[in-house]
């Protein structure tokens, strides 16, 4: 029999007859919000104060960071547009509707979950938000295959602020194309990916039909793996004439897990420079983005003659362009600021994570980073300190920044035989 309740994160595809059979309501109500953050009794948790049920569902803590940034993201928009409908499409135990009710001030929220076993918990969770508000529903709670729901939301022209995919695998593509349809233009898609093969470049063909993208090994496959979701997500978009752009892209290695924020409006595919191939050197380290309109003349400042292509990889169709808007992730560090979330009794992890993405906003940065022990590798030198190589790039005049995917890479403009001189030089070789 098929599985009700995967507890790990599958890349199967989702089969919507594993979700027809209810189980019996598993936990009692819970109270209401507490200040402590730690774990009372088995399957009670809190996450910002707010407490809730996990009962038998799929939850995991290390996504905590990922919530965060989706509530602070659905409150700024809250804020600007006065107005949040969410569809929560995966909404497991029900904690992001309840944490986009509560915190980012959400006028309603739809919670769904295909496996109707999670109905108690959900049921449970939300209670704490009164449900009516006059006579309007502040939630409401469905067990549909998420394409289903938003299909029908679409075709009631019921169409949503902000919708949350938080799928397995690959599985988003399948649901993308159903999430633009039933969004609000200028609305907000927040998509997962934990498909960890497809950025390493381990199934390229899996890859090229979830995300539309050829993917090969390449030393920023986490990277890639943002670039080819966001990827996938625009040429869906440009089918029904939407054209998406990332606020956010945030990678997180446990699962692996790639989330990021798109935000869609009307128009065509984007130009050529954000939505294009990505080429690497094996021989010197080299990266650079290959427009389609160069397709047929890829070669390595390396190498002049083509007899030496073999060193080249390419992937892509993929998104090259940036992965964060600077001035988006700067509203979001503000109110993340307001609310304590940052700040110094707040702890580290998501000031850290916001400023990095700050850092790696500059739009002198190319995609990828580079790995400072391949440099030494390439270099015969011991790796160098990341701020000393970061100091010495910046006096050259060069973009660097520390990457928040990998912790001992930079991104930088300069190219990977400029970091070898300068990693020469530091050790005075
Ligand atoms: C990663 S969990 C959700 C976790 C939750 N969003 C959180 O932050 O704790 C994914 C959920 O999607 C549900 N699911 C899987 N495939 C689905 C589909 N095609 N349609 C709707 N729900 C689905 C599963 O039952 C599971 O509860
Ligand atoms: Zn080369």
């Amino acid at each position: 029999m098929l599985s009700l309740n995967p507890k790990t994160l599958s890349p199967s595809p989702f089969n919507p007859r594993s979700f027809l059979i209810p189980k019996k309501p598993s936990i009692s109500s819970p109270s209401l919000y507490v200040n402590s953050t730690t774990c009372c009794q088995p399957n009670q948790i809190t996450e910002r104060g707010i407490l809730f049920y996990t009962g038998d569902t799929f939850f995991r803590h290390e996504s905590a960071t990922g919530r965060d940034l989706g509530v602070l993201s659905a409150a700024l928009y809250k804020q600007s547009k006065g107005q949040l409908r969410v569809l929560d499409a995966m909404c497991g135990c029900g904690i992001r509707s309840l944490r986009y009710l509560v915190e980012s001030k959400a006028d309603f929220v739809l919670a769904n979950d295909a496996n109707e076993s999670h109905r108690r918990v959900i049921l449970d969770n939300l209670a704490q938000v009164e449900r009516l508000e006059g006579e309007k529903k502040r939630w409401v709670v469905t067990h549909c295959e998420a394409n289903r729901i938003l299909t029908d939301c679409y075709l009631q022209r019921d169409y949503f602020d902000y919708i949350d995919l938080d799928s397995f695998g690959s599985d988003s593509s399948f649901f993308l194309r159903a999430a633009f349809s039933s969004l609000k233009l200028d609305g907000l898609v927040y998509v997962t990916s934990t498909d960890g093969y497809s950025s390493g470049g381990h199934r390229p063909f899996h890859s090229l039909s979830a995300f539309g993208a050829y993917v090969r090994p390449m030393p920023y496959a986490n990277e890639l793996g943002l670039r080819i979701l966001i990827g996938g997500a625009v040429r869906e978009a440009s089918v029904l004439g939407y054209r998406v752009t990332p606020l956010f892209s945030y990678y997180s290695y446990h699962g692996p897990v790639f989330r990021v924020l798109l935000r869609m409006n009307r128009g065509k595919l984007p130009e050529k420079r954000d939505y294009g191939f990505i080429c690497y050197c094996n021989r010197c380290g080299n990266s650079q983005a290959v427009s389609w309109d160069e397709l047929g003349q890829i070669r390595c400042p390396c190498n002049n003659s083509t007899k030496d292509a073999a060193s080249l990889v390419v992937s892509g169709p993929l998104w090259t362009g940036p992965l964060h808007s600077g001035a988006y992730i700067m509203e979001m560090l503000n109110l993340a600021e307001q609310w304590g979330w940052v700040g110094k009794a707040a702890g580290t992890g998501l000031e850290k994570l916001l400023k990095r993405m700050l850092e790696e906003s500059d739009p002198r940065l190319p995609f990828g980073y580079i790995k400072l022990d391949e440099v030494a590798s390439r270099a015969q030198t011991n790796t160098p300190s990341i701020s000393t190589i970061m100091s010495s790039l910046h006096k050259e005049g060069y973009a660097a920044s520390r990457s928040h995917i990998a912790h001992n890479a930079i991104k930088t403009d300069c190219p990977m035989a400029g970091c070898i001189r300068i990693a020469k030089k530091i050790h005075g070789c």
